[in-house]
């Protein structure tokens, strides 16, 4: 048999893959004779296995645990989610929410830990899944117009890449708000945006804060912001937000990485159903100039360093993939082509248990960052120029 390479994955699949759909009361009940057909395709040489949580609701699924079970490393095993698994809301779709439940129910019908390629059933035309074409940017960065033309000038379809920018404290207010939104259209030369959300609380103007998330509520509404959010909220702060305001954010964008894992703002993000979202997810904050002499470079730690030297991958890669499977969007920064290639490539490894809770067991509970709570005037005295 001669196999051939899964997209980019460096894995090699026979060029027919196994469909098993019709395993199952759906059309064949009979689950020896399920298993056996599923044996005999891998005994000629097919290693590629397909099938779906939807088929015969489950069952197909756990047929093909049963075969394959004690061959699971001879088997790229694909399965999918998206159609109903039950009455009720939340049983289907795209949401981040069901494809964290479902992935595990999956996963125990299977009778394994890892799905080689885990697919969308049929395109969602409501949610959205996350993907690597994700830009960061920001009002107070002052870089929102070369945002724009980067965009543009990488002939990538604007519809494929999600751009995220944020309000800063001086514009916020109700009308403020809205304006400011304008100033970053105009600058970016987008419509829209797909994310747009508040970097700081400013916990000093509050009122302030929530009468600028109001019009991200009304921008939302509109259709012209794709998702709403926050940033650098503490628990404290969504409570007063979510207290005051219709929408639920939809991220939170915080300080995340081995050395500070935030997890009172983890927990009660999650509780509300607000992704994470890590900036400094490599630790940038912890080596990059600026920001103290008495730093510990996160790149440097014993533990990441031979976590990384076991998979043969780079501190850095084993950070994104810490927060890849620990369910985070991450935003690593880069300006060197190879570290950006480098930052993408971590969907080839796995981080055991024990691996994941060394990582977990780094964080000193030390802020890098500008502390959320803290009172400065100057940020609001900040203009953000027109577009
Ligand atoms: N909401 C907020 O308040 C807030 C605050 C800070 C940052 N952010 C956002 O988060 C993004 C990322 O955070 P960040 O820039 O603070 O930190 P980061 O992404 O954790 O780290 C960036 C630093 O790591 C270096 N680097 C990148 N890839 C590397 C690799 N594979 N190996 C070794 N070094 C590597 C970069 O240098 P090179 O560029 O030379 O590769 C840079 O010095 C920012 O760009 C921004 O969009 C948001």
């Amino acid at each position: 048999m001669e196999y051939r390479q899964l997209g980019r994955t460096g894995v090699e699949v026979s060029p027919l893959a196994l469909g098993t759909m019709m395993f199952g009361p759906w059309a064949n009940a009979d689950v020896e004779d399920s298993i056996r057909i599923i044996h005999r395709a891998l005994d000629a040489g097919i290693n590629f296995v397909d099938t779906a949580d939807a088929y015969s609701d489950g069952i197909s699924e756990e047929i093909v645990g049963k075969a394959i079970k004690g061959r699971r490393d001879d088997v790229v095993l694909a399965t999918k989610f998206f159609m109903p698994m039950g009455e009720g809301p939340n049983r289907s779709g795209g949401s981040r929410r069901w494809i964290m439940q479902e992935v595990e129910n999956s996963l125990r019908r299977l009778g394994t830990d890892r799905i080689d390629l885990y697919q969308v059933h049929r395109p969602s035309p409501t949610t959205d899944v996350e993907g690597y074409r994700h830009i960061d940017t920001a009002a107070a960065y002052g870089n929102e117009r070369e945002v724009g033309e980067g965009i543009r000038a990488s002939g990538v379809d604007r519809d494929e890449i999600v751009v995220e920018t944020k309000i800063w404290v001086s514009d916020y207010g109700y009308d403020e708000t809205l304006h400011a939104f304008e100033k970053a259209t105009g600058k970016l030369g987008f419509d829209r945006v797909d994310v747009l959300i508040l970097h700081q609380p400013a916990p000093d103007r509050f009122e302030r804060t929530v009468q600028a998330y109001k019009a991200l509520e009304a921008l939302y509404a509109d259709g012209r912001v794709g998702a709403i959010g926050v940033s650098n909220f503490m628990p404290h702060h969504l409570q007063s937000l979510l207290d005051a305001t219709d929408v639920i954010p939809a991220l939170n964008q915080v300080e995340l990485h081995p050395y500070f894992t935030q997890p009172d703002v983890q927990r009660a993000d999650a509780e509300h159903g607000v992704l994470d979202q890590a900036w400094s997810p490599i630790g940038g904050i912890t080596f990059y100039p600026g920001w103290g002499d008495e730093r510990v470079s996160v790149m440097d730690d014993p533990t990441i360093r031979t976590i990384a030297q076991a998979h043969g991958k780079t501190p850095a890669q084993v950070m994104l993939r810490w927060h890849v499977q620990q369910g985070r969007n991450a935003i690593p920064k880069s300006t060197n082509p190879g570290r950006i290639a480098e930052n993408f490539d971590v969907f080839d490894f796995v981080l055991s248990e024990d691996d994941l809770r060394a990582l977990d067991a780094l964080d000193t509970g030390r802020r890098n960052g500008p502390d959320p709570d803290g009172a400065d005037t100057s940020r609001f005295e900040r203009v953000i120029p027109e577009a």
